[in-house]
Parts: structure tokens; C-alpha cells; sequence
């Protein structure tokens, strides 16, 4: 199910390095239904990297890279038309009108987004509680949120409401949420996501990660069955760690071996 947008393909076309050298990777293709993440050192590239699939870049950001839509240079209104756009943007930063309520913050972005389907907020607000494990009430006041149910909320607000076939997610903070849940929930949805993450599970439940340094993109790997048996246990490390964090935060004091 792709909705109100088109589905589309983006393909990123190489640029410049921070040392003005020229990129050496095959173009980048992202279509509907792939996780990919992108990791590497502080101040490496990444959120620059995201930034230019946001702007649709056509050489004209600081990396030179161009972004292609279904093969060719992006339509005009993808860039003007904030309502028309394909991409949503999610980053630490993304910030909600706080003296709203979650209902009204939904209410209101969709009447934005000109997204009239019915029980839109309803079946957003459903979407978000299947992210999170602290239930959202539509009464909720926005300012009262967790970090978890906001980032619950703002993904499934851009799945349901921005109705966007891309989603570019700048490092939010994955703690608090059903991660596995996020990432097949997109899939089923035909949405393509890009996590720029230093969470390690995350970038291992990716199809594919986009490795960066330098400003530049240095490999684009696909683990597949290579990380299979890693994987397993890095589940099982996630989950003891999201119990101590939890436990953590609830004022326990953690026990030797109880962890
Ligand atoms: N290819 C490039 N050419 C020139 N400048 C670049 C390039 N890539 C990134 N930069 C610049 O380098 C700086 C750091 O990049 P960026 O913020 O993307 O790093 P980051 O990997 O997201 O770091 P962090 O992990 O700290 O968020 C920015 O000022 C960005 O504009
Ligand atoms: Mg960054």
C-alpha cells in the first residue's frame, strides 16, 4: 500500500569527497520496502548524505552529489510543495507544537498534508502504539510524551498522514521503541527508510548499510545471511539492555547477574 504518492525510486549519484576528490561508488538505488542505514565517525558525512536525498540535490549541495527520481531530475513541485513532497524528514530536532494534544497535532498536520482518508488520526495513532509499549492516548497533551511515543508518533505520522514513500530518520534515539516492529511495519508498507544510526541492531536489521568517511561514501554492504547468527544475539543484548535501561529509569538499583 503506497497511498496518495506515487511509488518512487531514488537513485544517489556520486559527488565529491571533503578533500574535493571524487566519490567512487555505483550509484545508490532506493526503492519502496528497503531499510538501508548509514554509519561511520562523527562528522563523516551522514546527516550531509541524508541532506541531499531532502533537497533533492542536483551538484549543487557541498558533497556535488545528484539525486535522481524514477531516472530523471525530480519534478519541480517535489522541492516547492511541502504537501507534494515524497520525503519526510524525522531528526532529533523534529520538534511538536507542544500545547496541543496528540489528536490535534494529528488533526492538524493532516488537514496540512491535505490528507482527507477517513479516520486518518485514528489508524495513525494505532500505527504509533504498535511502535511503542506506553499506550497513546489521542487526549495526551504532546509536551507530556515520552521520547519513545514521540518517536512512535512521528513515524507513524509519516507513514499515515505525510503518506511518504521515502523516510529519512537522523539519528533519533531508538530506545523506547519496537524497533523489529518499525522496520517490518515499513516494509509491509512499501515505504523505503534510511536510518542514520549508531544503534548497532538497527543498522543489522538494515537490507543494506552505506559505510561513510570522510565525507564520502567508502562501501555500501549487504551483510544478508553473513550477520544471521550475529544477529540473534545482538537481538538478545538489545532486549537485556532496553530491560536495564527501563529498570534503570523506574529508580532500581541493578543487581550482579540480574541483568
Ligand atoms: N562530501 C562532502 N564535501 C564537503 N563537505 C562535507 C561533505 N560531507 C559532509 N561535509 C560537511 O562536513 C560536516 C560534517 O558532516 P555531517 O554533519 O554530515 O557528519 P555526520 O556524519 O552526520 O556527523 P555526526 O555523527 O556528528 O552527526 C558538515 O559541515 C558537512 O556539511
Ligand atoms: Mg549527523
Amino acid at each position: 500500500m503506497i497511498g496518495r504518492h506515487a511509488p518512487i525510486s531514488i537513485t544517489v549519484h556520486p559527488g565529491t569527497a571533503k578533500d574535493g576528490e571524487s566519490e567512487n561508488f555505483n550509484p545508490i538505488d532506493i526503492n519502496p520496502g528497503d531499510t538501508i542505514s548509514i554509519v561511520g565517525p562523527t562528522g563523516s558525512g551522514k546527516t550531509a548524505f541524508i541532506n541531499d536525498i531532502e533537497v533533492f540535490a542536483q551538484g549543487d549541495t557541498v558533497t556535488k552529489r545528484k539525486i535522481r527520481v524514477n531516472g530523471e531530475v525530480p519534478p519541480e513541485e517535489f522541492v516547492r510543495d511541502p504537501a507534494r513532497k515524497p520525503i519526510a524528514m524525522i531528526t532529533q530536532n523534529t520538534k511538536c507544537l507542544a500545547d496541543l494534544t496528540a489528536g490535534e497535532f494529528l488533526r492538524m498536520h493532516a488537514e496540512i498534508r491535505e490528507n482527507f482518508t477517513d479516520n486518518i488520526c485514528t489508524r495513525t495513532l494505532e500505527l504509533a502504539n504498535e511502535f511503542t509499549g506506553e499506550k497513546i492516548d489521542a487526549d495526551f497533551k504532546m509536551s507530556s510524551l515520552s521520547g519513545g511515543q514521540t518517536r512512535s508518533l512521528m513515524i507513524a505520522d509519516a507513514v499515515l498522514i505525510s503518506d511518504t514513500p521515502i523516510l529519512l530518520l537522523d539519528e533519533i534515539e531508538n530506545a523506547g521503541i519496537f524497533k523489529d516492529a518499525v522496520i517490518s511495519r515499513l516494509r509491509s508498507f512499501g515505504r523505503a527508510v534510511i536510518f542514520v544510526t549508531h544503534d548497532p541492531y538497527v543498522s543489522m536489521l538494515s537490507d543494506r548499510r552505506i559505510v561513510m568517511r570522510g565525507g564520502e561514501v567508502i562501501s555500501v554492504l549487504r551483510p544478508g545471511d553473513a550477520e544471521k547468527e550475529a544477529l540473534a544475539a545482538v537481538r538478545g543484548m538489545d532486549e537485556t539492555l532496553s530491560d536495564v535501561r527501563e529498570r534503570i529509569r523506574a529508580g532500581e538499583i541493578i543487581g550482579g547477574g540480574s541483568a
